[in-house]
């Protein structure tokens, strides 16, 4: 009885203190998470230390940086001529595709990230990374 009574006040301030709280902010990704994304989807080919190349280019201070910038590193051709600046969106769009199809003939053999909340955590960790 008493809990009856209650649910709907317990159920109807849950949703008063939802809309407090408000939406989750779009594109506000957990650059924590973005970490762990980064160890196991990138590490092998990328390193966040700046001028430490591996088989990709060091993705220190990525988050702005134009594509193909890197003087030490070999570049395929396809990536000398992508004329962009890495933005967070264009991050966003090349990582949720297979590399290969955002800038043909790259030799980045990545065949993308599918879920959107990873994608954003592990912008917003490269982002820290500067
Ligand atoms: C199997 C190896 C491999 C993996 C895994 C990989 N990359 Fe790459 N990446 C490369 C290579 C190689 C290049 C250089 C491509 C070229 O020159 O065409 C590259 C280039 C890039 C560039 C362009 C850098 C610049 O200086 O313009 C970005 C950005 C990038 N990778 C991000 C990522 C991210 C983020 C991940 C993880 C989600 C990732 N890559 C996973 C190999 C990889």
């Amino acid at each position: 009885m008493f809990l009856r009574r209650r649910l709907p006040l317990i159920a109807a301030s849950g949703v008063l203190l939802g809309a407090l709280a408000g939406p989750r902010p779009v594109h506000a990704g957990d650059a924590a998470a973005g970490a762990d994304v980064f160890r196991s989807e990138c590490s092998e080919c990328h390193s966040i230390r700046q001028g430490r190349n591996k088989k990709g280019p060091s993705l220190f201070g990525i988050v702005g940086r134009h594509a193909g910038a890197l003087p030490d590193y070999h570049y395929s051709e396809a990536l000398q001529r992508a004329d962009w600046t890495w933005t967070p969106e264009k991050l966003r769009w090349y990582l949720a595709q297979p590399a290969r199809q955002a800038n043909p003939g790259t030799k980045m053999k990545y065949d993308g990230l599918d879920d959107a909340e990873q994608r954003d955590d592990l912008i917003s960790f490269l982002g820290t990374v500067r």
